[in-house]
């Protein structure tokens, strides 16, 4: 019998060389980078552009800005604006930092960001050269699984915080693989999964009720322990745990395309 598979990696790290080659990967950075991604394409920015390096992002905001001024006379140059994160704070001198809910329509609709953060922006750099490149997170934890479920090889990539290993992003990878598992039962195309991803589904089945999901307050009772969860609530911004516990606020699958290095959204 011809099987898929589902491959977790808990850290970038630990992703074998050339296993991306022929597997749709999943970026995951739940707090908050891939959360944040997905609320600013859903609320209407036109391309986010990750990048690893603050001074890449400076560069790449100035020649994004000067392409958009050649393009039109009357393109403003702040319909380029630098988003992300150090430490979890804002950066000087850039227009967003990386809480989710100021991505809103009125702050990002129709404009390029360029974005770089801790964790989540270098997990992405690592999986270039995958197949496809996808931005998870339980915003739109129902599209990713659906746009999924039509794959063949799945590599469920964890961004961790600061190389260790994270509850939240290890918590998303179980809850696809769940699904992913769950949709396919009695079908002909098994998934295969490895030690990771084994793990990843107990950990999801075991912070879930009798339902078929965890309730919003289990899965914060597992942001609240977690490493970049309790930093964040340290920093004053619980509300951003709260944000990123919702499921499926958004019907919307952000694809990095490798050439141009942009999130956009896929057609839907
Ligand atoms: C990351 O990329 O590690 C996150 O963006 C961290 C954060 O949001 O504070």
């Amino acid at each position: 019998m011809k099987s898929r598979q589902i491959y977790t990696f808990f850290l970038p790290d630990l992703i074998p060389e050339g296993l991306l080659n022929d597997s749709v990967a999943v970026v995951i950075d739940i707090l908050r980078a891939t959360t944040t991604m997905t609320t600013g394409i859903a609320n209407g920015a036109a391309r986010i552009v990750p990048c690893v390096g603050v001074d890449q992002a400076h560069l790449t905001k100035q020649r994004l800005s000067e392409a958009n001024l050649a393009l039109a006379e009357n393109t403003s140059p702040s319909s380029v604006l630098l988003g992300g994160e150090r430490l979890g704070k804002p950066l000087p001198g850039f227009d967003l930092g990386n809480a989710p809910e100021t991505y809103s329509p009125e702050s990002v609709r129709g404009r390029t960001i360029v974005m770089t953060t801790t964790n989540g922006t270098r997990a992405m750099d690592r999986c270039r050269g995958a197949k496809q490149i996808v931005i998870g997170s339980f915003a739109n934890l129902s599209t990713v699984v659906q746009h999924l479920s039509q794959s063949q090889r799945v590599a469920l990539v964890c961004s961790g915080t600061d190389k260790h290993v994270t509850c939240e992003d290890v918590l998303f990878a179980g809850a696809v693989t769940d699904e992913l598992i769950r949709s396919a039962h009695g079908s002909d195309l098994p998934w295969e999964i490895n030690d990771q991803a084994e793990l990843a589904r107990s950990y999801w089945r075991q912070s879930s009720g009798p339902d078929r999901f965890p309730t919003m307050d289990s899965i914060l009772a597992v942001f609240r322990r977690s490493l970049g969860g309790s930093n964040l609530i340290a920093q004053g911004r619980a509300v951003d745990l709260e944000f990123a516990a919702a499921i499926d606020r958004f019907n919307v699958l952000p694809i990095l395309d490798q050439r141009s290095w942009e999130i956009t959204a896929a057609p839907m």
